[in-house]
């Protein structure tokens, strides 16, 4: 979602403002804007449509200062447009802003009886009235700025600029995640650490509800009384590497293919023997879950679907009832939590607004430990949870999520071994099996990933329909949904996951010629129901693309198009049936000639509800 840059510096920053836009525009966007201060005027330039435009727009007309800040805008409030890009503008401030005020309607009706006019249709230029209203009554901008955020309602992170003082930066944050970059004599802002890598490494993170003031030599935090705060930095082991597309054509096919070396990431110095090390939970030692006696997971899309595979694990291998719900609705649901329950968060980004929101939630509902399973060290959910699971995935760039998803289930299945070892419902054996089958992992998700030319081919056929169903039974129906989230997402064509059982009441009425059906039939204890499943779709005339063992038998005709996939343990098979059907979503997306990495209308981060 919205992406902010700002920039304090001995040389020009428009330069670094624009380089930050660029690295934030996987988030998803629709228009970007910049301001700097020069001969104490607001320089303001802004664009509709990619970054590259408004690189276009500087370059012709020029835009220097040694501070500025700079905004792409995913529209909330009112149409993409230059009115409505930030930064917005009130007589001496700029201002950027992600997140929403709330309570901007009636804030606005106010200061237009004090006489302020407005251009934008936007919640932002609200905020930025409002904080020059206090200036008037103000002995400085700090005591503005919080006089104003004390008097707003939602969410947000901002970067504030005066053209009559060109040695201050301010920021602040409240629900929208921001951090302070530290150079040496020049600091930085930005909504992400992928910003501004090229320039530090060296982090602030914002806490709730903090004003920052910063200058070229120092950076100092408030909260919304005035008391100063003490922020410790902390070291990105991010590399520029992981935000190059190297010799792949999209983020998203390169983030595919990094899925052997991110499983084993995953791995990494966790596995001693049989046993997983207690570090990998960081917080938690040898007791920490014995107690559990419940768990609800909640997350959003994709990270949803890991916490719906997660249950069966969790289940089978420890016994403890387990709940998953989708975060937007497990806020909203006055739910009854069991004595002894685990929270549990999923989440790639750490920052999505419903998943934070549920964490905040479960703090007052009567939960006994929270734990999250997320992507991004620093992140809102790391800070805020008691045990954090980290996927170490590395920064996934592409909106579509591929890598992070089967990191996250790879960590689900090492959290309900070790939660399976706390609470004793686990036998030697079993753990001895399940540790065996999780090293040859990386090594077979190679294998999996040389079906890709036959994949090509199929999805040459298949990008021409319109609509399409997924069919999957027991811990491959969650996966069935993440193969039809991931096709529509990104190829736009119409698709729906189904448990394959649940077919005959009401979705077989879809099915002609019309209708592909991607069946994801791994060789196991399922597959003869999954088959009869598949006769009553072959016996309706539905072309129909099975994704199967290699040794498992399938009724070959000319409705069928079968693609044979390597053997691997069942415990493994949700994870490596993932990748044909990122694959299949890739390819028909390249085909369909959509905007791969940045599909229309959707945000990497949804951190606005
Ligand atoms: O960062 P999160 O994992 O919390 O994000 C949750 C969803 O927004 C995300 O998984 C989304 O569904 C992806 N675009 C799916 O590819």
């Amino acid at each position: 979602m919205c992406g902010i840059v700002g920039a304090i510096a001995q040389r020009n920053v428009s330069q670094i403002l624009l380089e930050g836009l660029s690295r934030l525009e996987y988030r998803g966007y629709d228009s970007a804007g910049i301001c700097t201060i020069d001969k104490n005027e607001l320089n303001c330039i802004k664009t509709t449509g990619k970054v590259k435009n408004l690189k276009e727009a500087v370059k012709e007309k020029g835009c220097l200062g040694t501070i500025g800040i700079a905004h792409t805008r995913w529209a909330t409030h009112g149409v993409p447009s230059e009115v409505n890009a930030h930064p917005h503008i009130c007589e001496n401030l700029a201002l950027v802003h992600n997140g929403i005020i709330e309570n901007f309607a009636e804030l606005k009706e106010q200061l237009i009886a004090l006489g302020y006019n407005f251009k934008s249709q936007t919640d932002t230029e609200v905020l930025v009235c409002l904080i020059h209203h206090h200036l008037q009554s103000s002995d400085n901008l700090l005591q503005a700025f919080k006089a104003a955020l004390n008097e707003v309602k939602g969410s947000f992170g901002l970067a504030l600029i005066d053209k009559n003082d060109s040695n201050t930066l301010y920021a602040a944050r409240s629900g929208s995640p921001l951090i302070i970059g530290l150079g040496i004599g020049e600091n930085f802002i930005a909504s992400d650490t992928l910003a501004l890598l090229p320039v530090t490494r060296r982090f602030i993170y914002l806490e709730e509800n903090e004003i920052a003031v910063i200058t070229t030599e120092s950076v100092n935090v408030y909260d919304l009384d005035g008391n100063k705060i003490e922020k410790t930095a902390v070291e990105s082991d991010l590399d520029t590497e992981s935000i190059s597309k190297g010799r792949y054509r999209h983020y998203m096919q390169k983030e595919i293919f990094e899925q052997p070396q991110s499983l084993q990431n995953t791995l990494l110095g966790r596995l001693r023997g049989d046993d997983i090390s207690t570090e990998t939970i960081v917080g938690s030692d040898e007791n920490s879950f014995k107690d559990i006696e419940a768990i609800q997971i909640v997350a959003c899309g994709t990270s949803y679907h890991a916490g719906l595979v997660g249950r069966y694990w969790l289940e089978e291998l420890t016994g403890i009832p387990t709940n998953v719900e989708i975060a937007s609705e497990y806020r909203y649901r006055k739910a009854v939590v069991r004595k002894n329950s685990l929270f549990i968060t999923i989440s790639q980004s750490g920052e999505t607004a419903d998943t934070l929101a549920s964490l905040r939630l479960s703090k007052e509902q009567n939960y006994s430990k929270s734990l999250c399973i997320c992507n991004v060290n620093g992140s809102s959910l790391v800070r805020e949870s008691d045990f954090t699971l980290f996927t170490k995935a590395g920064a996934e760039i592409g909106v579509a999520s591929t890598k992070a998803f089967t990191t996250q289930l790879l960590s689900l299945l090492i959290l309900a071994l070790i939660l399976g070892k706390q609470k004793g419902t686990i036998s030697a054996e079993q753990n001895h099996e399940i540790m065996e089958n999780i090293r040859k992992l990386p090594n077979l998700s190679q294998e999996f990933l040389e079906c890709d030319s036959q994949i090509s081919k199929l999805a040459e056929e298949f990008s021409g329909k319109h609509h399409c169903l997924f069919l999957g039974r027991g811990v491959m129906f969650p996966i069935a949904l993440e193969g039809a989230l991931k096709l529509k997402e990104i190829s736009y064509i119409h698709a729906e996951g189904y448990a394959a059982g649940e077919l005959k009441h009401g979705p077989i009425a879809l099915i002609d010629k019309e209708m592909p059906v991607v069946v994801v039939a791994p060789d196991n204890s399922l597959m003869d129901k999954l088959i009869s499943n598949v006769e009553e779709v072959r016996a309706r005339g539905a072309l129909l693309y099975i994704f199967i063992s290699k040794d498992a038998h399938i009724k070959q005709d000319e409705q069928t198009r079968k693609l044979a996939l390597p053997d691997c343990p069942e415990i493994l098979q949700p994870i490596l049936f993932t990748i044909p059907l990122q694959l299949l979503a890739y390819h028909c997306a390249v085909i369909n000639g959509t905007d791969v990495d940045q599909p229309r209308n959707l945000a990497k981060s949804v951190t606005v509800e």
